[in-house]
């Protein structure tokens, strides 16, 4: 398939560091030099269903298509307001498409692993108009109180529609054991929220162990997938990769001996949108021109589970 389409939509509410410093004992100063990340948009008077609708609307009208022409659409999302239906079945009736849907828990993957998804019902012929969906707001899984995760995430959404096309040119994903990497398992509850929507099953991150592997296995993803097409390195016009720590993509620049030029980067203004994160950068980098017909872009990502995944297209 081709991505044909895209879009992104963000929450209004900005929330700076100095911000952060005020109720967290933290500092800009250990934020931006531990992450790079300055700033993250915050959900006040918005839903994540809102964010969702916003950019699969904006995906629609950028691919020129009528919703009713969907064949499928599917939601990359880890938590939201609702526990069903599924955040597709919301985004499907406001946008007025009648298809079928489905949501993915691929965590910060999940962009990648629906275009996958996508390709292959389109490859068995079952599909021909896609509609790819990640929705974030990883605040719902934090404590506030916890300056080693609150400082790190924000929410977003990113959208694209996929068309006939043969511009995927191959994927990988791994998956590991780890998931008490990102989460300590509490006695399961029925239901992760209180009242007020604050959650009583927080995320908590072991930092390093994490970074660890997200060097490593972006590394060897990307390594695997030049392998396996003969593409080299040095012919990769732009590099996606997830935005978790700007430290993160640096080390995987340096060790694929790539120039700085080729990650663009915006988790200075977003933080880690989990699977939207990629969608929204390479919403940007189109609007802003920086991505060209017959591009080679390779795109990579790494979160909970532990999973990965990586992809390379011609735009
Ligand atoms: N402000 C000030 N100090 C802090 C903060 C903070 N916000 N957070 C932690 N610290 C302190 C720690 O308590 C520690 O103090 P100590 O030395 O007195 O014990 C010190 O800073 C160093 O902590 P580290 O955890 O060693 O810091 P590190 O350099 O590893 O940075 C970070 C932490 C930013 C989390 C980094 O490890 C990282 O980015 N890891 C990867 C995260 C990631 O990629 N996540 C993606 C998946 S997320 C998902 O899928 C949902």
């Amino acid at each position: 398939m081709k991505i044909s389409g895209i879009g992104s939509s963000l929450p209004k509410k900005v929330v700076t560091n100095e911000m952060l410093s005020q109720i967290l004992d933290t500092s800009d100063e250990w934020i931006t030099e531990r992450t790079g990340i300055k700033e993250r948009r915050v959900l006040s008077s918005e839903y994540v269903l809102d964010l969702a609708v916003d950019a699969a609307q904006k995906a629609l009208a950028d691919a020129n298509m009528d919703a009713k022409d969907l064949d499928y659409i599917i939601c990359a999302n880890v938590v939201n307001e609702y526990v069903t239906p599924a955040l597709s079945c919301i985004i499907l009736e406001k946008i007025g498409a009648r298809c079928p849907c489905f949501d993915l828990n691929g965590a910060c993957v999940g962009f990648i692993y629906a275009c996958d998804i996508a390709e292959a019902y389109y490859k068995i012929g079952k599909v021909k108009n896609v509609l790819v969906v990640c929705a974030e707001a990883p605040a719902h899984m934090l404590d506030w109180h916890d300056r080693t995760c609150a400082v790190l995430f924000g929410a977003g959404a990113g959208a694209a529609v996929l068309t006939p096309g043969d511009n995927i040119i191959k994927t990988r994903f791994t998956g590991s054991p780890g998931w008490d990497r990102l989460y300590e398992m509490h006695d399961l509850q029925w239901c992760p929220y209180d009242e007020k929507g604050t959650t009583n099953l927080p995320l908590v991150m072991h930092g390093q162990d994490v970074f660890k592997f997200a060097t490593s296995t972006c590394v060897s993803d990307l390594k695997a997938l030049f392998e396996e097409t003969g593409i080299k390195p040095d012919e990769i016009d732009t590099y996606f990769i997830h935005q978790a720590n700007l430290r993160i993509i640096r080390y995987i620049q340096t060790m694929l001996r790539q120039p700085a030029e080729k990650f663009p980067t915006n988790i200075q203004k977003y933080g880690n949108t989990s699977s939207a994160s990629l969608p929204i950068l390479l919403d940007e980098m189109k609007r802003e021109g920086k991505v060209h017909d017959g591009d080679m872009l390779a795109f990579s990502a790494f979160g909970a589970g532990l999973v990965s995944g990586a992809m390379l297209m011609k735009w």
